[in-house]
C-alpha cells in the first residue's frame, strides 16, 4: 500500500492525510476481495523499516490501525473475514497490540475471507525466525525420529508466518514503485507482479478488478514450457 504521502503532497496536505486517504481504499479493497470470493488478501501496512519514519507519523500510523479495528472488526466479522497479522506484532504499542490480538481471536473461525495485514513485517526476518524454528526442533529432536519431516520447501514454508496460506497469486504494488521492500520474499518466489502508477489512496475498486482481469490474462508456466 504505496503512495498515500505522494498523494497527500500533490495536494499540499500533510502526509497523514494521505494515511487517512489510504484507510479508505483498505475497505474498498477488502470489501471488493470479498465480493469478487478472493479467499486470501495480504496487506503490507508497517515494515520493520517503518519505525524509521518521524515518530508522530508512525503514531498516527498505529492510531488508524486502532481506528480501523474500532470501526470494521465488527462488519468484517459478520461478512466472514479472518482478520490475522504477520510480523513482531509484540513491538506495537500496548493498547493497539491488544485491539489487534481481540480482533484476531475474535475472527479466527472465519474463512470467507483471509486478511493478513503485515504489521512490523520484515521478510528476511521471517526467514531466519523459519531458520531459527527448526534449529529448536532439531534440537529438540537430535536423531531425526519420531514424527519429524524431512527439510524440503513444504516443510520450510509451514515454518514461516504465512504457515497455512498459500503463495499469493498476485502482487500488486501501488505508485509505481518497482521493489519488493523485504515483502514475502520466499512466498513470492512464483507470483504475477502488477504495478500501478496510482497512489494507493487512488486505487479504488475498478483498478483492483482492473488488476485481477490483466492476471487472469498472464500464462503461468512456473518454468515449464507450457501453461498451468
Ligand atoms: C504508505 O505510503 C505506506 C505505509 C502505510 C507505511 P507511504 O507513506 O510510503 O507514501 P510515500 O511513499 O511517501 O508516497
Ligand atoms: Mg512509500
Amino acid at each position: 500500500m504505496d503512495g498515500n504521502g505522494r498523494w497527500a503532497k500533490e495536494r499540499n496536505l500533510p502526509r497523514v492525510a494521505g494515511h487517512r486517504a489510504g484507510v479508505k481504499t483498505v475497505k474498498t479493497i477488502v470489501q471488493t476481495a470479498i465480493e469478487t470470493g478472493i479467499p486470501y488478501l495480504t496487506l503490507y501496512a508497517f515494515s520493520q523499516e517503518n519505525w524509521k519514519r518521524p515518530k508522530e507519523e508512525v503514531s498516527l500510523l498505529m492510531e488508524l490501525l486502532d481506528y480501523f479495528i474500532d470501526h470494521e472488526i465488527r462488519s468484517l466479522k459478520k461478512e466472514g473475514v479472518s482478520f490475522r497479522t504477520i510480523g513482531h506484532i509484540e513491538a506495537l504499542p500496548p493498547h493497539t497490540l491488544e485491539k489487534v490480538r481481540q480482533a484476531v481471536a475474535s475472527t479466527a473461525e472465519n474463512r470467507k475471507l483471509i486478511l493478513t495485514i503485515a504489521l512490523n513485517y520484515g521478510a528476511r526476518t521471517e526467514i531466519l525466525d523459519a531458520v531459527r524454528k527448526l534449529l529448536r526442533e532439531a534440537e529438540q529432536n537430535p536423531a531425526g525420529g519420531n514424527g519429524s519431516h524431512p527439510l524440503d520447501e513444504q516443510k520450510f514454508s509451514s515454518c514461516l508466518y504465512t504457515a497455512g496460506v498459500p503463495d499469493p497469486d498476485l502482487l500488486i504494488r501501488t505508485s509505481g514503485e518497482m521493489r519488493l521492500s523485504n515483502f514475502l520474499l520466499w512466498q513470492l518466489s512464483y507470483s504475477e507482479i502488477y504495478i500501478t502508477r496510482k497512489y494507493w489512496p487512488d486505487f479504488g475498486k475498478a483498478d483492483f478488478l482492473k488488476a485481477i482481469r490483466e492476471y487472469a490474462r498472464r500464462e503461468r508456466r512456473f518454468g515449464d514450457v507450457r501453461a498451468l
